[in-house]
């Protein structure tokens, strides 16, 4: 039955109707995936369910009461399951795989991230499913990390303009959207108790910055908190996080929810603003209990997040309508539209597209062919409607039965039977067209709770590749991988195509690349490394003693590979297509740019080949004075477009003065790097050949501001801080203000602070008050100076 909005009592109302014991339940899990109801009160119990690349929703989840999946061996066992097939779950209904994030990414287009969201929203709605968990949008700091292929990138703009794509997706059909796992999850290495160790600056401009965006401009019903530590405090118990970053600087008023079993202190994650508190535990229950009756969590602080729970529960209750069944075919044909347009061609001597009727035998290699990797391992894992199956798909195109071979027995087998496999596969390949190998990462190592060993395939995979290639005349290779994987066999293969992890519909997805029905159009959203010592986090992954420092700062994926001008194997934003595009006239709609501001690029783009495609433009910036050091170039607006051969159109890329700032630790705001930037434009992070150059203002000024340390060499560069000291010496001395400026000017090569210097060198006893005085004056003054503008244009 529909709720009747006019008689829903307001928050206030329900807060003070309900009890302790009422409140306690509703910010505590009901089961394994539901909030608790208070039926007197209208308040309805909602389900939540996994996962990033469809939905994982068991008809147990359905049921009211603390046995609805609430059994914690079922969940554990779920999420460190691997190389097979995940424990029933209580029956996962089928539903459809989408692509992981990993392969949503490459697609770089928003629009079919949309798309995506919709049809989750679809899905969730036909099970009745208000909030779906994802979708996961952590940073992909090192390839090695277990979840790379429920994430989007090494990068923050496309991480979170693909994360806002999909969340508004899901929430303007009514289903709300959980973006996880906030903050700094990004390993798996000791996953519940491990401290990510980061620098403010790195964590603002890369690890928070796509969450940033996605709040700011996607508003999503729930942030999941993670389940590491961050510098010290566990995330979901952290205040400095959830309230003051999270709700006091960005404005968000939606809930928190912590991550399964991810909280240890109850009390303290309600302080800190883990409003909700999942799945169900009596354990703390009790002890958040025992909090309340303290007085330990005021009653205030209860409240704040019971309202935050009725305020998810009345946008779920809203939207709430009878289960609808969703269109499986209409949702299978856009698993394998966003697999097709996120697949990356790396590599192609030619040999694609294989045409049919000149292609002589067609020989597939490899388990992957047969039996799809298409997800990775854990709590996303779940189970599709159906499955292409990459073998057939190529036999429908290639007008008959194509010979398969395994290449590399699978699970446990003697190195006589490896022998025999990879000598067959060799001695086919001798008599083949072309080979197509399908190779895939180990299958039972990553995923959830566990990181990559090395970036190698599975075991036997490389060598099968190498004798294939030196055997068959043309070898096509196809990577079903989480993330990058080293290729030793690279120069002597023809073609390397890699869908990641790309759903039920990779298979005729790839097939229909494969024999040219539609043109590759991904591109590389994190650095393919050439090795492992190459990826920029390598010195402090996966970190010691608990800790994991993030030693490279802010320099993270392809930041650092061009800081460090290493040579990548693929560079991030990479991928060829079967046509070429020609980019040319690109310019900016003006050549100033200020704080709050924002310009447009355009550029022409013309489909030069003899096929439709697409092409990405991509827009990086590239200060000439930068504050900071955050690689040479940084991605600061993209488009992808579509053109006929032949087909010239002129694309537009906003670029917003926000993307281009950097987070200034000693002010704690962003600041623009002022002066002149280049809007680099290109296809590629390394294939940049147009520049646009604006000039950059912002009032905010280069000097450092005045602390108690600030040496006097520093103080003269502030002419705030200047003037201020020189007048407490023009007091002290009893001086004319020119006579002080003159006196501290002598001061400038010392190395001891400027007050110090000042004392010693004049003799003088300063009072601590007073020049903590002189301190605070000179912060509010330049405070003042440098207020950002509200004005929109440059
Ligand atoms: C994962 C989350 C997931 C939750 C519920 C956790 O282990 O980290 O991503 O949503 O389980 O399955």
């Amino acid at each position: 039955m529909q709720p009747d909005h006019r008689s829903v009592p307001t928050t206030d109302q329900r807060l003070a109707a309900l009890t302790e014991d009422e409140k306690i339940q509703l910010v505590s899990g009901n089961g394994m995936w539901r909030t608790h109801s208070v039926p007197r009160l209208g308040v309805t119990s909602i389900v939540m369910a996994d996962g990033p690349n469809g939905l994982r929703f068991s008809r147990a989840q359905a049921a009211d009461g603390p046995e609805a999946g609430a059994d914690f061996a079922d969940f554990i066992s779920l999420v460190t399951r691997r190389g097979e097939e995940p424990a029933a779950q209580r029956g996962p209904e089928p539903a459809t795989c989408f692509p992981t994030a990993s392969s949503v990414g490459t697609t770089w287009d928003t629009a079919l991230a949309r798309d995506l969201g919709n049809a989750f929203a679809a899905e969730c709605r036909s099970f009745g499913v208000s909030v779906l968990l994802g979708p996961g949008m952590n940073i992909r700091r090192t390839p090695l990390a277990g979840r790379t292929s429920e994430y989007y990138s090494e990068d923050p703009l496309l991480t979170g303009v693909m994360a806002a794509a999909v969340t508004r997706g899901l929430q303007e059909r009514g289903v709300g959207a959980c973006v996880k796992h906030f903050a700094a999850n990004n390993s798996e290495i000791e996953r519940t108790s491990m401290d990510s160790v980061i620098d403010e600056r790195a964590l603002r401009d890369i690890y928070l910055r796509a969450f940033e965006r996605v709040v700011g401009e996607a508003d999503p019903w729930a942030v999941m908190s993670s389940y590491n530590r961050l510098n010290g405090l566990q995330a979901a118990q952290h205040p400095w996080l959830l309230t003051q970053v999270l709700r006091e600087e960005w404005g968000y008023d939606g809930l928190v929810v912590s991550d399964w079993h991810g909280i240890t202190d109850r009390p303290a994650s309600v302080l800190a603003g883990n409003d909700l508190d999942m799945p169900e535990s009596p354990q703390r229950v009790a002890r958040l209990r025992a909090g309340v009756r303290s007085g330990a969590v005021p009653a205030e602080a209860l409240d704040r997040a019971t309202g935050r729970v009725l305020h998810l529960v009345d946008r779920a209750t809203e939207h709430a309508g009878e289960p609808v069944p969703f269109d499986a075919t209409a949702h299978h044909d856009l698993a394998r539209r966003i697999a097709r347009a996120g697949t990356v061609l790396l590599a192609n001597n030619g040999v694609l597209p294989l045409d049919p009727e000149t292609t002589a035998e067609v020989l597939v290699l490899g388990a992957g062919a047969t039996d799809p990797v298409i997800q990775g391992f854990g709590s996303a894992r779940m189970t599709p409607t159906r499955v292409d199956v990459p073998l057939t798909e190529i036999e429908q195109r290639a007008g008959g039965p194509v010979r398969h071979l395994a290449g590399v027995p699978a699970g446990e087998h003697t190195e006589d039977e490896r022998r025999t496999a990879l000598r067959a596969a060799t001695a086919a390949a001798a008599r083949c067209g072309v080979a197509i190998v399908f190779a895939h990462t180990p299958q039972n190592a990553d995923g959830e709770n566990a990181d990559r060993a090395d970036l190698s395939l599975d075991a036997g995979y490389d060598e099968l590749i190498a004798a294939v290639a030196a055997t068959a005349p043309r070898t096509v290779v196809v990577l079903t991988v989480p993330d990058a994987v080293t290729m030793p066999w690279l120069p002597d293969v023809d073609a390397v195509l890699v869908p990641f992890y790309a759903g039920q519909g990779m298979g005729s997805a790839v097939a229909s690349l494969l024999y040219g029905e539609h043109a590759p159009t991904g591109k590389l959203t994190t650095t393919f490394p050439q090795r492992i010592a190459d990826i920029p986090a390598f010195l402090g992954y996966p970190g010691e003693g608990g800790r994991h420092v993030y030693v490279e700062g802010a320099l993270v994926g392809y930041r650092g590979y061009d800081e460090q001008e290493t040579t990548p194997l693929f560079p991030f934003g990479f991928g060829l297509s079967y046509t070429t595009f020609e980019l040319s006239g690109a310019t900016a709609d003006r050549d100033t740019l200020s704080d709050g501001a924002s310009l447009t690029v355009s550029v022409r783009v013309r489909n030069t080949g003899t096929r439709a495609g697409a092409e990405v433009v991509q827009v990086y910036s590239q200060p000439e004075r930068p504050r900071v050091r955050s690689g040479p170039r940084e991605l600061v607006g993209f488009a992808r477009v579509e053109l006929a051969p032949g087909e010239e159109r002129t694309v537009t890329i906003p670029v917003a003065a926000a993307d281009l700032a950097h987070w200034d630790v000693t002010r704690g705001r962003r600041v623009l790097d002022d002066g002149p930037v280049h809007l680099l434009v290109g296809t590629s992070s390394r294939d940049l050949p147009h520049d646009v150059t604006v000039t950059v203002h912002t009032d905010v000024p280069r000097w450092k501001p005045l602390r108690r340390d600030t040496a006097p060499a520093a103080a003269l560069g502030n002419p705030v801080a200047r003037q201020a000291v020189a007048g407490l010496l023009a007091r002290h001395l009893d001086v004319d203000a020119v006579t002080a400026d003159e006196l501290l000017q002598e001061c400038r090569r010392s190395f001891v602070n400027v007050f110090d210097t000042v004392a010693n060198r004049f003799r003088l006893v300063l009072d601590e008050a007073e020049i903590t005085r002189v301190i605070d004056q000179v912060a509010k003054e330049e405070a003042v100076e440098a207020a950002p503008q509200e004005t929109h244009s440059s």
